[in-house]
């Protein structure tokens, strides 16, 4: 459990006076966010002169300060009129968008979209998957769809693309609008038309989880997509290494800057360790150890797991067959285990966090 998970224990004891109900089932408690001995939250009141004010106030304060005595508590009072939640009008079908980011290419962003897609949908929820990654767009062919088209339908007289249908999974991805030769050539303007095309030109259906494959670093695509939909949160990803881990730091600094403020969820490590079929005790760190859990310790964020370097998982993302993976088997283990881990921290996350705003176009 990690500490936030633990302020939201400790703070769900704590009942507010009118109601009987806790301050967290009410959605009262946001803006949690700890840094070093600091304990900062908001507490957001019905009214202006709700009459319980200084009672919750020490309750909130007094459960705190016994289950932390050694962080500094700073509670603020927020009146719900300055509420700043921020409607998703865009896709209100859609409740959460999550990206999954990298700091480089190469350590797994695309496989591991892909997959974890497709381990929430196993876990019942109604999931999506968005291939950002406009300058090397696999999601098509690790889902065996690269020769498809999205449909265009007429809505209203305006053209709408309808995300095309894997096995019960909408998805888009600009390899099944152009040809993948013509990709790299796209800039600025054009490529942030395409983005922002993904979401109000599209049809999608509703969606517990909208799942964003984005290309490596930070540049163009990450700011676009932050100006068009409210992300819920980014997932990092990285190798074991340590250069990974500093590339990785700074993708994940460009979501914190306070004008995009997107909260990092957490970090899955990639590429964990190799281990050969036939000899199932053996495990061998090729591309080093620990960078998944230092960089989730230095972002303050969640450590969501390893995945180990699967033949399979390769096998599979290149022939196009990664809705093979089969309950029970290792690595699917992992990926569910993941993907429960994700929807806990964003279930936690919207219960003390305001809905990201969409960050406005200078
Ligand atoms: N855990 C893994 N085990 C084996 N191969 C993997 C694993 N993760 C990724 N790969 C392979 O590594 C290559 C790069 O992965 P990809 O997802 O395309 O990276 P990115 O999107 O970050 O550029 C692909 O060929 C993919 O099949
Ligand atoms: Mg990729």
């Amino acid at each position: 459990m990690d500490i936030i998970e633990k302020i939201i224990e400790v703070l769900s004891q704590v009942k507010e006076s009118k109601t009987g109900q806790s301050v967290t089932q009410l959605k009262m408690i946001r803006d949690l966010k700890v840094e070093a001995d600091n304990l900062h939250l908001n507490i957001y009141l019905p009214s202006a002169d709700y009459e319980f004010k200084s009672e919750l106030y020490s309750d909130v304060h007094d459960v705190l300060l016994k289950a932390f005595p050694d962080k500094k508590i700073h509670a603020h009072f927020i009146n719900k009129s300055a509420f700043a939640d921020a409607p998703n009008l865009l896709l209100p079908q859609i409740k959460n968008f999550v990206a999954i980011a990298s700091g480089k290419g190469g350590v797994g962003k695309s496989t591991v979209s892909v997959n974890l897609a497709i381990a929430l949908k196993n876990l019942g929820f109604k999931v999506g998957l968005l291939d950002c990654d406009l300058y090397g767009p696999s999601v098509p062919t690790m889902l065996g769809i690269q020769n498809e088209r999205p449909k265009v339908q007429t809505i209203q007289s305006q053209n709408k693309l309808i995300p095309i249908d894997v096995h019960g999974m909408p998805s888009l991805s600009l390899g099944n609008i152009i040809e993948p030769e013509q990709a790299v050539v796209l800039r600025g303007p054009r490529l942030a038309a395409i983005i922002k095309q993904f979401f109000q030109d599209a049809m999608w259906p509703e969606l517990d989880y909208l799942i964003i494959d984005l290309p490596p670093g930070t540049g163009d695509v990450q700011l676009t997509l932050v100006q068009t939909i409210p992300l819920t949160g980014a997932v990092i990803v990285t190798t074991p290494q340590q250069v990974a881990v500093i590339d990785a730091i700074k993708a994940s600094n460009m979501f914190l800057m306070e004008q995009i403020a997107v909260p990092i969820l957490g970090v899955v490590e990639n590429m964990s360790w190799f281990q050969p079929l036939d000899m199932p005790d053996k495990k061998y760190y090729i591309f080093g150890e620990g960078g998944g859990e230092r960089l989730a310790s230095l972002t303050n964020t969640t450590f969501f797991g390893q995945i180990p370097i699967v033949e399979k998982i390769r096998e599979r993302a290149d022939s196009g067959k990664v809705f093979e993976m089969q309950a029970g088997e290792f690595y699917a283990e992992i990926y569910k285990e993941i993907a429960q881990k994700i929807d806990k921290k964003v279930t936690l996350r919207n219960m003390v966090m305001a809905p990201t705003k969409k960050v406005e176009q200078a």
